[in-house]
C-alpha cells in the first residue's frame, strides 16, 4: 500500500524509452523467455539467424499465453503457440499452422529492439507509439575488454528516482562513503541524452586485510530513464570499466535493476592488482571485472535500502551542495509525453519548478502547501 501511494506522486510508472530485456547470451541459453516487462507478459527468443524477437505474450489466434509455462516452445527458430500450434517468426508473423494456411492478419504485436554489446533492449512508447530516439551503439568495440557480466536486482523503485541518483553528488560521498568526490563537468543536456561527469576515490578492502586506495573518473551518459551508460577510469592501476545501469520497471512498482560489467586493464599496470598480478594480461581484465562485480553489487545495495523506501518530493527542499537535481528533473519530463487527447501529465506548479533555473524562480503563491523548491 506504501509502495503504491509513493507511485503515485510520478507521472507514470512507465516513462517512455528503451528498456533492457536480456543479454543475448541469457536469451540463447534460455530457448524461450518469458517474464514481466513495462507492466505486460512478454517472450523473447532468438532465430536460426540471430535475430532477436521480443514479443508480447498472447497469441493472436485465440488468445493463449506463449511462455514456456503454458507449454510455448521454439522450434527451428519459430515460436510455436502450445494451443493450436501457429508458428511464428522473428518478425511476428505466423508462417504456418498445422491444419490450414497461415492467416496473413496473425501477427505477434512485437517491440522494437537494438542491441548493445550484447544487450538487448525494447522501445516502450507511450500508447505504444513507434522509437522516437535511439540509444547509441557506442560501446562496440570488444578489443581487450572481458566479457560482459550481468547482475540484476528487484526491489520497488521507480526508474526516475534511481537514475536520479547520476547527478545527486551529494549521496555519493554521504552514502556510499567516497572520498575527494569532485563534479569536473557541468551537467549538459541534450535532448534524450544527459551527460555527468565526476571524480571519487573510494578506498576498498581485500580479503579484510589490505587496503586498495582507487581514484576514479566517472563519464554518465544517460538516454532516457531506461538506460544509464558509466565509463569509468581508474588512473593509478590504470584500469578502465564500462557500466551499464539499466532499470526497467516491472508491474508499476517494482523494478528490476541490471548490472552490467566489462573491464579492460592497461598492458603494464603501473601497480600490484590483487589476485590477478600472477595471471597473464589476457586473463587479467575478466578475474578484475568478477572481483569487482560484488563491489558494484554492494555500492548499489546501499542506494537500494534507500529508494525502495523513499517517497518522491515533488518539491525538495534542497540545498547548494545537491548539485543539478531539478536540472535532471526537467529533463524527466520528455519522457512523460501526453497521451493523445489528454491534458499535460506534469501539474502546472511541478513544471514551473522544474525549470532548471527553478531556484531563481520560485512560484508565486507560496500559500500553496509545499509550494517552492528552496536552495539554502
Ligand atoms: S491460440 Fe495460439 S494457436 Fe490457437
Ligand atoms: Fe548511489
Amino acid at each position: 500500500m506504501q509502495t503504491e501511494l509513493k507511485r503515485t506522486a510520478l507521472p507514470s510508472p512507465y516513462p517512455e524509452g528503451w528498456y533492457f530485456v536480456e543479454s543475448r547470451k541469457a536469451i540463447e541459453q534460455a530457448g524461450l523467455m518469458q517474464k514481466t516487462w513495462m507492466g505486460e507478459q512478454v517472450v523473447a527468443w532468438c532465430d536460426e539467424d540471430g535475430r532477436i524477437c521480443v514479443a508480447e505474450s498472447v497469441c493472436p489466434h485465440l488468445g493463449s499465453e506463449l511462455g514456456p509455462a503454458a507449454g510455448g516452445r521454439v522450434c527451428e527458430g519459430r515460436l510455436v503457440c502450445p494451443f493450436h500450434g501457429f508458428e511464428f517468426d522473428a518478425t511476428g508473423q505466423c508462417v504456418a499452422t498445422p491444419f490450414a494456411a497461415p492467416p496473413r492478419s496473425a501477427r505477434l504485436r512485437v517491440f522494437e529492439t537494438q542491441e548493445i554489446a550484447g544487450l538487448i533492449f525494447a522501445w516502450s512508447g507511450i500508447e505504444g507509439r513507434p522509437s522516437q530516439w535511439s540509444v547509441p551503439d557506442e560501446a562496440v568495440d570488444q578489443e581487450g575488454w572481458s566479457d560482459l557480466r550481468v547482475q540484476t536486482l528487484r526491489f520497488p523503485g521507480h526508474p526516475q528516482e534511481t537514475t536520479e541518483n547520476s547527478v545527486d553528488i551529494a549521496h555519493l560521498r554521504y552514502v556510499h562513503g567516497y572520498d575527494n568526490v569532485d563534479r569536473t563537468h557541468p551537467v549538459e543536456v541534450e535532448g534524450t541524452l544527459l551527460v555527468s561527469r565526476w571524480d571519487f576515490r573510494t578506498v576498498r578492502k581485500i580479503a579484510g586485510i589490505a587496503r586498495l586506495t582507487l581514484d576514479f573518473s566517472a563519464h554518465a551518459r544517460i538516454f532516457g530513464l531506461g538506460y544509464s551508460f558509466v565509463q569509468v577510469r581508474e588512473r593509478s592501476i590504470p584500469m578502465e570499466m564500462r557500466l551499464w545501469v539499466l532499470a526497467t520497471p516491472v508491474d508499476g512498482t517494482l523494478i528490476d535493476m541490471s548490472l552490467a560489467s566489462q573491464v579492460k586493464v592497461g598492458p603494464r599496470p603501473k601497480r600490484f592488482v590483487a589476485g590477478a598480478g600472477f595471471l597473464p594480461h589476457g586473463l587479467r581484465a575478466g578475474v578484475i571485472n568478477r572481483f569487482i562485480g560484488p563491489m558494484q553489487k554492494m555500492d548499489v545495495l546501499q542506494d537500494v535500502v534507500i529508494w525502495s523506501r523513499k517517497q518522491y518530493r515533488p518539491r525538495p527542499r534542497l540545498n547548494r551542495a545537491d548539485g543539478e537535481i531539478m536540472m535532471f528533473r526537467d529533463y524527466c519530463t520528455q519522457f512523460y509525453p501526453a497521451p493523445t487527447g489528454a491534458a499535460d501529465p506534469l501539474p502546472e506548479l511541478d513544471r514551473a519548478v522544474r525549470h532548471p533555473d527553478a531556484e531563481l524562480r520560485l512560484p508565486e503563491s507560496p500559500a500553496v502547501e509545499d509550494a517552492p523548491v528552496v536552495v539554502e
